[in-house]
């Protein structure tokens, strides 16, 4: 029989390979003493992070983040679903040569040095010597740790900030295509993690695929292309962080008098100074100024503005009832 052939698909433009593709994936772990009591850590996730592309899983503490990655990584196995890594099954072996992995909280052998500890990182992935030896220093380089000091001391002497960052080495030892960093900022001071995001964003020039779990928002923003949020194991959103904060029209209103508990209402953010009050408007603004006018209050000013992603991130959370600013 003639195969078929899909024509339509030839004369339109390439698309970029998908990295992580996931279905529909769930995770639960049983506990309790009889392994009876199930926690659903991730529900009916689908998502999708094309070739290249810098995405930033956002969400609070226990919503699935790390459950995802390690997922992915073949570390966990899902329970519903199904997911593509570099468009093998999860758990492929030869894609794991191609990925790189920083965990959270990682917790490296403390009696080898930073060099050692990269050595045998190396070998696990069967990197020649030769190889090894152009590699090790580039990346210690690559990291801030290339000074004497840092390459012959155990890693039991590291501080927290000097772990992570050999981490990332590791992570990077095998050349990875992607490259899953879990809370890659933990831990570091201010110019650590100025050097982490230019560190990713070096691999993000070199055309590297990145997936990584933060809680730091600011440095999301300044590096992601794409985010998703996660809460309660369920993503509520995902998209371009440009088109997400553009679908969410905030105003800054400034005013004085009113009640306070309709501002509040209206102003979850609502700070007062004397007389002057001001804060983000959440709500149709015609209703807001109707019900100030009622209230005995008058607007002194507004202005469109654009939510940062913590903003927008905190948001969200309040409209899904998940978290409560009061
Ligand atoms: N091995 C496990 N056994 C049982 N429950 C687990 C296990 N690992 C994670 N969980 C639960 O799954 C949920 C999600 O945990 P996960 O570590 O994925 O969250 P997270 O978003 O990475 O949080 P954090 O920001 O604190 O790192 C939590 O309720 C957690 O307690
Ligand atoms: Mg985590």
């Amino acid at each position: 029989m003639e195969p078929v052939i899909d024509r339509s698909s030839s004369i339109e433009q390439p698309q970029v390979p998908l990295v992580v593709e996931t279905f529909n994936l769930g995770k639960f772990y049983r506990t309790g003493f009889w392994m009876n009591q199930k926690i659903e850590s991730l529900k009916n996730c689908t998502l999708a992070v094309s070739q290249g592309e810098t995405f930033g899983l956002l969400g609070q503490n226990g919503a699935g983040k790390t459950t995802l990655l390690k997922t992915l990584l073949g570390i966990v196995r899902p329970t519903a679903g199904s997911a593509l890594l570099l468009g093998r099954p999860l758990g492929d072996r030869a894609v794991k040569q191609r990925v790189g992995y920083l965990p959270e909280n990682p917790y490296f052998y403390d009696y080898l040095t930073g060099w050692e500890f990269l050595q045998f990182a190396a070998g696990l992935f069967q990197i020649p010597r030769s190889v090894q030896r152009q590699r090790i220093p580039q990346l210690l380089d690559l990291v801030g740790l290339a000074h004497s000091a840092a390459v012959k001391k155990q890693l039991r002497q590291y501080s927290k900030g000097m772990l992570q960052r050999i981490g990332m080495a590791q992570a990077l030892i095998n050349n990875p295509e992607v490259v899953f960093l879990d809370e890659p900022m933990s831990g570091l001071d201010p110019m650590g993690r100025y050097q982490m995001r230019e560190i990713i964003l070096s691999l993000k020039s070199q055309g590297k695929t990145i997936f990584f779990n933060s809680h730091v928002l600011s440095d999301v923003e300044k590096i992601c292309d794409r985010v998703a949020i996660l809460a309660r194991g369920e993503l509520i959103c995902i998209g371009a962080i440009d088109e997400l904060l553009g679908t969410t029209e905030t105003y800054r209103v400034q005013g004085k008098g009113g009640h306070l508990n309709i501002l509040k209402k209206w102003i979850p953010d609502l700070e007062v100074d004397k007389d002057l009050w001001y804060g983000h408007l959440r709500g149709n603004p015609k209703d807001f100024l109707a019900n100030l006018a009622a209230s005995g209050g008058q607007l002194i000013g507004m202005n469109l503005a654009k939510p940062s992603l913590e903003e927008f991130f905190m948001q969200q959370l309040q409209e899904r009832g998940i978290y409560s600013s009061s």
